[in-house]
């Protein structure tokens, strides 16, 4: 199997890079994100106390988080409920990145199922800790960054794309906010990892470094196996 690891800050594009990387090189998509969300969707639904991380841990036995792969990509399944689309409200973003991502239980209990997903087919993997905790053996590791400016500047783009109001200033305040909750102390470059700054690149041109690297070192694993 090859692994593929895409750690880095939010905003950085690491979904849709990811996603346009493994259509390129034919593997799977695993968005890791979707799980912690799912976690706390259940959370919220089953009213826990999300500042409690003990009242975390105690509810996770009740829920069992699965991921399908098909036509439409990954669907995320909660106890079997389809919540691909319930797990992306603001609210569940939020109690994500603010709570339930930060419970040492939660973060184990997702551990095992992660490791089995790369085991059964080629992977790219996104996350925050993947490189380093999740496959500290994966074939290529790159910390997706961009400065916050620039993340905040596309944010607004997409935001005024859609048809809402955006204003810089307080994107970029949201930017720097979520960057300071999102527990930046699990976002370390592993020592054999690539940091792909994209600040000035365009999506093509990020998508192109990645699965040019990609190739380079299925060459190279190739030519190991055959040599
Ligand atoms: O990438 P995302 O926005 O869907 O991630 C949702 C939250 O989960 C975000 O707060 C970071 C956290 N997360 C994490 O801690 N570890 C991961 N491997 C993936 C996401």
């Amino acid at each position: 199997m090859f692994a593929i690891a895409i750690d880095g800050p939010a905003g950085a594009g690491k979904s849709s890079v990811a996603k346009a990387a493994a259509k390129a090189l034919g593997f799977t998509y695993v968005d890791t994100g979707a799980l912690y969300r799912t976690i706390t969707l259940y959370m919220l639904e089953n009213g826990v106390e999300l500042k409690d991380p003990a009242a975390v841990a105690a509810a996770l036995p009740g829920l069992k988080v699965s991921l399908e792969y098909g036509d439409q990509g990954q669907r995320t399944l909660l106890n079997g409920r389809d919540v691909s689309e319930a797990i992306r409200t603001e609210e569940v973003s939020i109690a994500t990145s603010r709570w339930v991502a930060h419970v040492p239980a939660v973060r184990a209990f997702l551990l095992d199922l992660q490791r089995e997903l790369a085991a059964r087919s080629n992977v790219v993997m996104d996350g925050r800790d993947i490189g380093t905790v999740i496959l500290p053996g994966a074939q290529l590791k790159v910390f997706l960054t961009a400065s916050a400016e620039e993340r905040a500047r596309r944010r607004t783009l997409q935001l005024e794309q859609a048809g809402e109001s955006a204003d810089f200033a307080r994107v970029l305040d949201e930017v720097e906010r979520r960057d300071r909750q999102d527990a930046p102390q699990l976002e370390q470059l592993p020592p054999d990892g690539v940091t792909l700054d994209t600040t000035g690149l365009s999506f093509d041109q990020v998508v192109q470094r990645l699965t040019g690297m990609a190739q380079e070192r299925m060459d190279r694993k190739t030519e190991g196996e055959e040599g």
